[in-house]
């Protein structure tokens, strides 16, 4: 990776624990020309920022002030040459400063089939147990391109798995989880191809 001008540098953004980060980081270690460069995280204890460190991975903990109503750390962004935002279990929703300074160049992962399911609120167990409420027989997930509304933007890739009546929102979380561990790497470089044109 000497030639940094043909290297695409991605910001992770997450809230959780991070697995899915962690899974990011690990398919492009050694990549040829994708980085994971930056770990982004509105949670100062937030999980994922052990992982960044551990992969000796910067990592910035935004505030929400300068997020909401400073310059949503857009400078912060392109100061680093970021190219390309990830967020994975990342729950603020994007100022629009930041959507317009990275026109079709953000995805986000949705853990049920869009456009069921999604919007304000629904994350992480809300989301499950809405599933199993509505008493679907199918979730998965959604990998999308984020606009100014939760939930919403194009839908890019979506995996299903079955959801059983004895299903609990726990075990219900495991079999996404596991369907966004697989997936959610490959598609970001399907993604990342399309911008950079390859
Ligand atoms: C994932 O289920 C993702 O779909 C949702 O937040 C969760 C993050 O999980 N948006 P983790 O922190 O990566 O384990």
């Amino acid at each position: 990776m000497d030639d940094t001008s043909s290297v695409l540098l991605i910001a992770v953004f997450a809230s959780g624990t991070g697995s899915n980060t962690k899974k990011i980081i690990e398919h492009f270690k050694d990549h040829d020309w994708i980085k994971i460069a930056l770990v982004v995280s509105n949670k100062p204890d937030a999980g994922v920022l052990k992982i960044a460190e551990d992969a000796q991975i910067p990592s910035l903990i935004i505030e929400k002030e300068h997020f909401f109503r400073g310059n949503a750390y857009v400078d912060e962004l392109l100061n680093r040459k970021i190219g390309f935002i990830v967020l994975a279990g990342f729950l603020w929703k994007l100022p629009i400063q930041l959507i317009r300074a990275y026109p079709g160049k953000i995805i986000n992962i949705h853990p049920a089939l869009l456009p069921k399911h999604g919007g304000k609120g629904m994350y992480g167990h809300f989301v499950h147990e809405a599933v199993i409420k509505a008493r679907e027989k199918q979730s998965g997930i959604s990998i999308h391109y984020v606009d100014e509304q939760y939930d919403h933007g194009k839908v890019i890739f979506q995996a299903k798995c079955t959801v059983e009546k004895t299903d609990t929102a726990e075990i219900l979380a495991d079999k996404i989880h596991a369907l966004e561990h697989a997936h959610f790497a490959p598609v970001i470089e399907l993604a990342a191809q399309n911008i950079v044109k390859r």
